[in-house]
């Protein structure tokens, strides 16, 4: 079968950056497991994973990252002490990620960028499709989460996806922004990407966040990119390549999105997340 028609079975979660806007809370704990309520960012991705279909998940982490591995493992003392306990039930999700994912972890040894966080995780994704997440960029839907989302429209144009969202121009120097023509309702044909533009060059006012599906030659087309943006290897520049063969479309999701790498927008998860709880 060729590779392109592979289901998505996936997941990467670049994860080995400082969260240095989080500090003096990162200094010891990785950003990915702030909560939101009380579960981690990056539990709430890997779920968005397994709703998607994604039973793998593969985990690019770095030097302080430990705690990562030790929420998504059994805790054997825990465990015994609330079973039987009312206590059960908010233990139950982490169980079940346990039990039915496969989590595997490779480090970044260098800070180099995003494009090189995900090329790092070539070890653990092999030569196939797959969808990443980053995890501080929390979403939420009503209906289909975006990944699940990003996943069925793979199934329609198998070439790598990007989500993205309408932004005020004046923000376009946070994100990648890309342009290109509508194929259909919401689906963009990608024909240029820029990293972080500032509002005067951005090519539209429509920026990538954090969810992506990628095939799997953008490894190769990574390990020859040269750092761009920040001096950084740059997953847009990749996807830039990609494009430039109509190998790239984007996605306008359906629902909220929360830039939980900001104090504002954690915040704003924080406050959206609580009241649905209230509702
Ligand atoms: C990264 C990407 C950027 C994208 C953003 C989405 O930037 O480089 O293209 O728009 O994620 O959250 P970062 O937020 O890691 O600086």
């Amino acid at each position: 079968m060729p590779k392109e028609n592979m289901k998505i079975r996936k997941c990467l979660f670049p994860a080995a950056g400082y969260g240095t806007r989080f500090l003096p809370a990162t200094k010891a704990i990785p950003k990915e497991m702030l909560p939101i309520l009380t579960k981690p960012l990056l539990q709430y991705g890997v779920e968005e994973a397994r709703e998607a279909g994604i039973d793998t998940m593969a985990i690019v982490t770095g030097r302080g990252k430990r705690a990562i591995e030790d929420h998504f493992d059994r805790s054997f003392e825990l465990e015994h002490q609330i079973d039987g306990t009312s206590k059960e039930i908010l233990m139950k999700e982490i169980r079940d990620i346990v039990k039915n994912c496969t989590i595997s972890y490779t480090r970044q040894g260098e800070m180099k960028g995003l494009g090189h966080a995900i090329w790092t995780g070539q070890t653990l994704i092999g030569d196939e499709p797959f969808a990443v997440i980053l995890a501080d960029d929390l979403c939420d839907n009503d209906g289909e989460a975006v990944l699940t989302q990003m996943v069925k429209l793979y199934e329609k144009y198998r070439c790598s996806i990007v989500a993205v969202e309408e932004i005020p121009l004046e923000h376009s120097n946070k994100y990648g922004v890309i342009a290109g023509h509508e194929e259909e309702d919401g689906v963009i044909r990608v024909t240029n990407m820029v990293e972080k533009p500032e509002s005067k060059d951005a090519p539209s006012n429509l920026a990538i966040i954090g969810r992506y599906i990628l095939t799997p030659d953008i490894f190769d087309i990574l390990e020859d990119t040269k750092p761009g943006k920040g001096g950084e290897i740059q997953i847009t520049d990749a996807l830039l390549t990609q494009a430039k063969t109509g190998g790239v479309i984007a996605y306008k999701f359906k629902g909220k999105r929360f830039d939980c790498g900001s104090v504002d927008g954690f915040v704003k998860a924080t406050n959206f997340f609580y009241n649905k709880t209230q509702e």
